[in-house]
């Protein structure tokens, strides 16, 4: 029996690739090449299956050009890379990976919180390029995280982490705001209490963005919010590029409208707008948010497990669109 044919878009652990190969015909890309659309779409030509990693935009002109395959696996949470509308209407599976990477990003969003807040990159930096002589009594003065006010905005399961991580270890207050409230008893485990996001963003210390990205969270964030927030608040995005209006953050980092910010993800990222990498009041990291070995390997188990899954028995773990289990 011939085995179906599958594409790993992106370099990976060599360990999946093996265990890929187990099952299917593996085309893979382990040298990372930046593949065009038009590449993407050659290589497609004859599989089943994709292995993808947010990267690969898959939408109506790709789909309509390959014809065979049936499923797409992303190593993500995230799926926005998917057009899930279009994959539908084409009986395309696709699949994410949650739950695996709750924690992990959870500490992540805290940790880029605790950076951002006590200007640990900014004054590493400094001490780094020779310029530290003498103490002095205001040095990177920062604002603290214990005792303040956490504001969330997407309170899914990472959003949830977050809460708890702050009420719990950090005795903060925690305020959150979501498209739908949470039940009594989960936000009695996060300690954390419903509010408006124009509330949020008025009473927040320290506001973290974890909302998925759809065209209806496009600019969450824009000069109007920013406007909101406390002079001395920080703002912190872990969710999505896009999420955030950047030229506006800019804007309102280097005129100190805001104290200072901590962002993961960027509008049109691997670029980063440009006015961000000169405002000092800033923490850039290359959305590594997820990126432990553990959680990594854990994410792309679960896309092979998806792949393997559907491919071999049409059944998925984590489908995005499970209608089209049902067509299968
Ligand atoms: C996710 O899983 O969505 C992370 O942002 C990594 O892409």
């Amino acid at each position: 029996m011939t085995k179906p044919k599958v594409l790993v878009a992106r370099a990976i652990f060599p360990e999946t690739i093996t265990r890929l190969e187990q099952h299917f015909e593996v085309e893979s890309n382990q040298t990372d090449a930046a593949w065009s659309k038009a590449e993407l779409i050659a290589k497609l030509q004859g599989k089943q299956g994709a292995f993808t990693t947010g990267s690969e935009r898959i939408d109506a002109e790709l789909l309509d050009a390959c014809p065979d395959l049936k499923i797409c696996a992303n190593m993500a949470v995230g799926y926005n890379n998917f057009d899930v509308d279009a994959m539908t209407a084409h009986g395309v599976l696709g699949t994410n990976a949650p739950d695996v990477l709750t924690e992990t990003t959870a500490d992540f969003g805290f940790a880029l919180l605790m950076a951002t807040a006590r200007r640990i990159a900014e004054s590493e930096h400094y001490l780094r390029a020779g310029q530290w002589t003498k103490w002095a009594y205001d040095m990177f003065s920062g604002s603290d995280i214990h005792g303040s006010t956490l504001g969330i905005i997407g309170m899914g399961r990472i959003g949830q982490g977050i809460a708890k991580r702050g009420a719990h270890g950090f005795g903060m207050k925690v305020i959150y705001h979501n498209r739908s409230r949470l039940d009594a008893g989960l936000e009695a485990e996060c300690k954390a209490g419903y509010v408006s996001k124009d509330e949020l963003l008025r009473t927040a210390d320290h506001v973290v963005l974890v909302v998925p990205y759809s065209p209806a969270s496009h600019h969450t964030i824009g000069a109007a919010e920013l406007a909101l927030m406390k002079p001395t608040a920080t703002l912190i995005n872990i969710a999505r590029g896009g999420i955030v209006d950047d030229a506006a953050l800019a804007v309102a980092l280097r005129e100190k409208r805001i104290a200072a910010a901590g962002l993961d993800v960027f509008e049109g990222e691997p670029k980063v707008h440009p006015d961000l990498l000169t405002v000092p009041n800033v923490v850039l990291t290359p959305h590594i948010a997820s990126a432990t070995v553990p959680t990594r390997r854990a994410m792309a188990d679960l896309a092979t497990d998806n792949l393997i899954g559907f491919l071999t028995q049409k059944k998925a773990l984590t489908p995005v669109n499970p209608a089209v289990l049902a067509t299968r």
